[in-house]
C-alpha cells in the first residue's frame, strides 16, 4: 500500500519559513518590483532542489513566450509570470535522494514527487492575492486526458494558465539532463510534445508553443542542463516532475 507523504523534514521547515517570508515581503512591495523579486526568489528554490539548474526560470521563459503567442490579457500574463516562477515551490522539502535517484522510483517516493503540486497549493494559498496562482500551482501535473494528478482533471476543467506550464514544464524536462535519463534535442523534445498533443497536453497550447519565434531563437542554442544520463527522455513516461 502508497503510504501518504509525511510533512516536510525539519531543515525544510526552517527553509520553507524563510522563503515565505521573503515571499511576504515581496507581495507587501511594490508591484513594480514584484516580478524581478520573484525570479530572485525562484532561483533560490532552484539551487534548493537537485537538478534543476534554472528550471524554474526556463519554465517561465517558456511559458510567457506562448502567453504571449496566445495574446493573453496583461492581468493572465501577469498571473502566468507568478505561477511558472513559482510552480515547483512544493519541491522545497522533497528528498534529495530521491530526487536524484537513477533507478525507478518506488510507490512511497514516487507518491512523495507528486505531493510537491498540492504541497506547492498548500503554501502558495496562504497568500490572499496568490489565491488564483495557487491553483495553477496544484494543477500543472494535471494532463488533458484526465490521466494527471492530484485531481485527474481534464480539458479545459484544467485552467488554461496551468495547461500552459504543464507544456513549458515537459518542454524543459525533456531537454535537460537528469540522474536518470539523457536530454533530448529542441526537435526531438517538439516530436514529443506533439506525439502526446490532445492526450498529456492541450493540442492548441502545444502548437503556440511550437510557434513561437522565442522558443525557435532558443532553439538555435545548445540545450540547458548537465550532461549525462542514461536514457532518452519521453513526454509521456517522464517521472513525475
Ligand atoms: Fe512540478
Amino acid at each position: 500500500m502508497t503510504k501518504k507523504p509525511g510533512p516536510p523534514r525539519r531543515a525544510d521547515v526552517g527553509a520553507i519559513a524563510s522563503l515565505l517570508k521573503r515571499l511576504d515581503s515581496i507581495l507587501a512591495g511594490s508591484r513594480q518590483e514584484m516580478v524581478p523579486r520573484l525570479r530572485a526568489l525562484a532561483s533560490e528554490v532552484d539551487q534548493m532542489v537537485p537538478y534543476y539548474d534554472g528550471h524554474m526560470i526556463r519554465v517561465t521563459f517558456y511559458a510567457m513566450a506562448i502567453g504571449l503567442r496566445m495574446k493573453l490579457p496583461q492581468e493572465d500574463l501577469l498571473t502566468l509570470e507568478i505561477a511558472a516562477l513559482l510552480h515547483d515551490f512544493g519541491k522545497v522539502g522533497v528528498e534529495a535522494v530521491t530526487l536524484d535517484k537513477e533507478e525507478s522510483l518506488s510507490d512511497d517516493e514516487s507518491a512523495e514527487v507528486r505531493h510537491h503540486a498540492e504541497r506547492g497549493y498548500h503554501i502558495v494559498s496562504g497568500f490572499p492575492k496568490l489565491e488564483r496562482v495557487a491553483h495553477i500551482i496544484r494543477d500543472h501535473h494535471e494532463r488533458y486526458d484526465g490521466s494527471g494528478y492530484p485531481g485527474r482533471k481534464q480539458g479545459h476543467d484544467i485552467s488554461l494558465l496551468s495547461r500552459i506550464i504543464a507544456v513549458a514544464d515537459a518542454y524543459d524536462a525533456m531537454t535537460t539532463s537528469r540522474p536518470y535519463r539523457r536530454r533530448m534535442t529542441h526537435l526531438q523534445a517538439v516530436a514529443e510534445l506533439v506525439r502526446h498533443a490532445g492526450r498529456q497536453f492541450d493540442p492548441g497550447v502545444v502548437e503556440h508553443f511550437i510557434n513561437s519565434e522565442d522558443v525557435a531563437g532558443m532553439a538555435a542554442k545548445p540545450p540547458a542542463g548537465r550532461p549525462g544520463g542514461r536514457r532518452p527522455a519521453a513526454a509521456g513516461h517522464r517521472r513525475a516532475v
